[in-house]
């Protein structure tokens, strides 16, 4: 169930800024926490505000930080790491053994007028991006946090299951960081013709694909589909010594040609969302390199979120639905308490 309440401003930190959110994009994994009350072992339980894609504006800023950055356009970054422990001294914060993550139970998320972070999570956007293209920083970031656990770099080819928004975004950096080939699998046809859209990016039906025909031929595999029989098909097509990189949640046991990652030393890993990531993706969005406004199908107010929450499984269509938090109507809906 989903309510609009009215809450308290969160109180400021010494080391924080108040941001007045302007957009927040809906992902899958607040679908997921809406419907199924879980992500893997992440469970909701209890009320939690979700949404953890946004931007806004600094209004306010704790005693630590410089008042310069009220009126700043900021995209956050969702996580709070506790910078003490081994993961988060040697950088991987995003490894971090005490991490808060926004939207992600107990720790409230940014479906919100309001919210606060760190103030080094909070990154300056220059003008021309939009609200919209600020809070998909986000998404971006996992695509590059997966493209560089998959070595991407000059000259790679690269094969990609899944056309949602992290498959489209990760195709797109790839090409960023250099990728001679980018080729994205996905059964839904509306989905690959989009994805054709974006740049040089080939595309196959895994459902028609002899994948026969493509064995050897990749240096890395990155899944943004979570599926276990994308995943199956796609790691024959790995070159001697390539990357296999799990993006996609949600099929825990996988079956593995465990025989083909021997003979070929393939290296298989996984991501945990994004460390060191926004700069990168600030700007690779901010010159154009990677096109996230194409992907936005829809915007909907506080009072509609969970209409948004659901638009991509009801309309097939649908690739990335934002929630602006000021847009009029909202305000006039009946508020409870928390
Ligand atoms: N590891 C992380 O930190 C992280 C971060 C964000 C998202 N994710 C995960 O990444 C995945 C992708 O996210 P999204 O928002 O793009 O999801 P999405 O559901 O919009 O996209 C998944 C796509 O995979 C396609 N697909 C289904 N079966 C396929 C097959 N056999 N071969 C090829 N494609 C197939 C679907 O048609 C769909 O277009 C999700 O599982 C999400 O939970 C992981
Ligand atoms: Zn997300
Ligand atoms: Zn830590």
């Amino acid at each position: 169930m989903i309510e609009l309440r009215d809450v308290p401003i969160p109180a400021l930190d010494a080391d924080q800024v108040l941001v007045r959110i302007e957009a927040v994009g809906v992902c899958g994994s607040d679908t997921h926490f809406y419907h199924e009350g879980h992500i893997g072992d992440l469970v909701v339980e209890g009320p939690i505000i979700l949404g953890h894609e946004s931007a806004g504006v600094i209004v306010a800023v704790g005693s630590a930080v410089s008042a310069a950055r009220i009126g700043e356009r900021v995209s956050i970054e969702p996580q709070r790491p506790c910078r003490r422990c081994e993961h988060c001294k040697t950088g991987d914060y995003n490894l971090c053994v005490a991490m808060e993550f926004y939207g992600a139970y107990p720790i409230d998320g940014v479906f919100s007028e309001y919210a606060v972070i760190q103030d080094d999570f909070a990154f300056a956007v220059p003008d021309s991006l939009s609200a919209d293209e600020a809070a998909l920083i986000e998404p971006v970031s996992v695509a590059v946090h997966a493209c560089r656990r998959a070595g991407v770099t000059a000259s790679s080819r690269v094969f990609i299951t899944g056309a949602g928004p992290i498959g489209l975004l990760t195709a797109q950096v790839a090409l960023a960081f250099g990728a001679s080939e980018v080729v994205v699998s996905d059964p839904v046809e509306n989905r690959r013709r989009f994805a054709q859209t974006l740049g040089d990016i080939a595309t196959v039906d895994p459902v028609e694909t002899d994948f026969g025909s493509l064995e050897l031929h990749f240096d890395a595999y990155i899944d943004a589909s979570g599926n276990g029989r994308a995943i199956r098909q796609a790691i024959p097509t790995l070159r001697r010594g390539g990357r296999i990189v799990l993006v996609g949640m949600g099929n825990d046991d996988l079956e593995l040609p465990v025989s083909v990652i021997q003979n070929r030393e393939l290296e298989l890993t996984g991501t945990y969302r994004y460390a060191n990531t926004w700069p990168t993706a600030i700007e690779l969005v901010a010159r154009g390199a990677v096109r996230v406004a194409p992907l936005v199908t829809g915007h909907v107010g506080l009072d509609q979120v969970e209409a948004g929450l659901l638009m991509n499984r009801s309309d097939p269509d649908a690739i990335k639905t934002v929630v602006v938090p000021g847009r009029p109507g909202a305000a006039a809906l009946p508020r409870g308490e928390r």
